[in-house]
């Protein structure tokens, strides 16, 4: 058997872009890509916390860029720093997103929350993949990979904005592959299930009932930041070469199974 320092760094000589990388999911895969010997570039709008992880990570391996990802003019500035330091482009993760506070009565929910959603976790991913696919097409290769959720695929589990953010990634991810696949480029929308991070803490406080009941269908295993990492290496690498416009859910079989209705026993909530 190989012993671990025998194994070939799967990202050698790759070169990616994450938005959304001063912490959480985003900062996780970067701490990954870079062990798998890939340089980065975290793209966020919390600069101090960017630079510390940069920092943290080594800066002659990691980059702090500012960006907010529904301006055109950061996305396009933050790609055009990483071709100059980098040098070249070979993957983009479109990790950036925003979550609303999810009130349960549409009447409730307002305008402005609802397109801030969209610009951000569509919008946002619409421009990273533009940018990304300018720098990447002249070398007729990359792999672009949007963050999704298994709201993306089901109804009813978050709120209206986000939900329908995230089924829209799955569309953008169909849409762009079928064009970009001409240049070799290929993209990919990654979805996991529910997992304890910024991002969700507020949900899980309001609503603790829903999160400690809810259905597990991988008995003793739970998700975490690392296990979305490692399928995002898995998308960023050649070891899937020949996948593009693929929704790849990273969900113990979640969204496939109906609890309400099934022959088989089910691990039990907490187990
Ligand atoms: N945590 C979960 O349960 C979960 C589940 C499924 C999918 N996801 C997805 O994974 C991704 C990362 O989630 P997370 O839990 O790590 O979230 P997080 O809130 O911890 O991190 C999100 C990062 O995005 C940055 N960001 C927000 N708005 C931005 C903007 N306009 N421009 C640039 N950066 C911006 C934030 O500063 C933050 O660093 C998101 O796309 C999220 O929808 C998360």
């Amino acid at each position: 058997m190989a012993k671990i320092s025998q194994i070939v760094p799967r990202l050698d000589m790759k070169v990616a872009f994450i938005t959304g990388g001063a912490q959480g999911i985003g900062e996780t895969t970067a701490r990954l890509f870079v062990k798998h010997g890939a340089k980065v570039v975290i793209a966020d709008i919390q600069d101090d916390l960017g630079q510390i992880v940069c920092e943290d990570i080594g800066l002659d391996k990691a980059l702090f860029v500012h960006c907010d990802v529904t301006i055109e003019s950061d996305v396009e500035n933050a790609i055009n720093v990483t071709l100059l330091k980098f040098g070249k482009l070979d993957i983009m993760v479109n990790n950036a997103a925003i979550l609303d506070d999810g009130k349960p009565n549409i009447l409730d929910n307002d305008q402005l929350t609802f397109e801030r959603v969209m610009s951000v976790n569509v919008t946002g991913v619409f421009l990273g993949t533009k940018h990304a696919a300018r720098a990447m097409i002249p070398a007729r290769s990359g792999s672009i990979i949007m963050m999704g959720s298994v709201s993306g695929s089901i109804g009813g589990i978050i709120s209206h904005a986000y939900s329908s953010s995230k089924h829209a990634l799955v569309g953008l991810t169909k849409n762009t592959a079928a064009e970009l696949g001409q240049h070799g480029i290929r993209v990919n929308c990654l979805s996991p299930y529910f997992i304890p991070s910024p991002l969700t803490n507020n949900y899980i406080t309001d609503h603790p009932e829903k999160y400690s009941k809810v259905y597990s269908n991988l008995k003793g295993a739970s998700l975490a930041e690392n296990d979305v990492a490692e399928a995002a290496l898995f998308l960023a690498s050649d070891e899937s070469r020949y996948m593009s416009g693929h929704n790849l859910v990273l969900d113990g079989g979640f969204t496939v199974i109906n609890p309400a209705f099934g022959l088989f026993a089910r691990a039990s909530p907490n187990e």
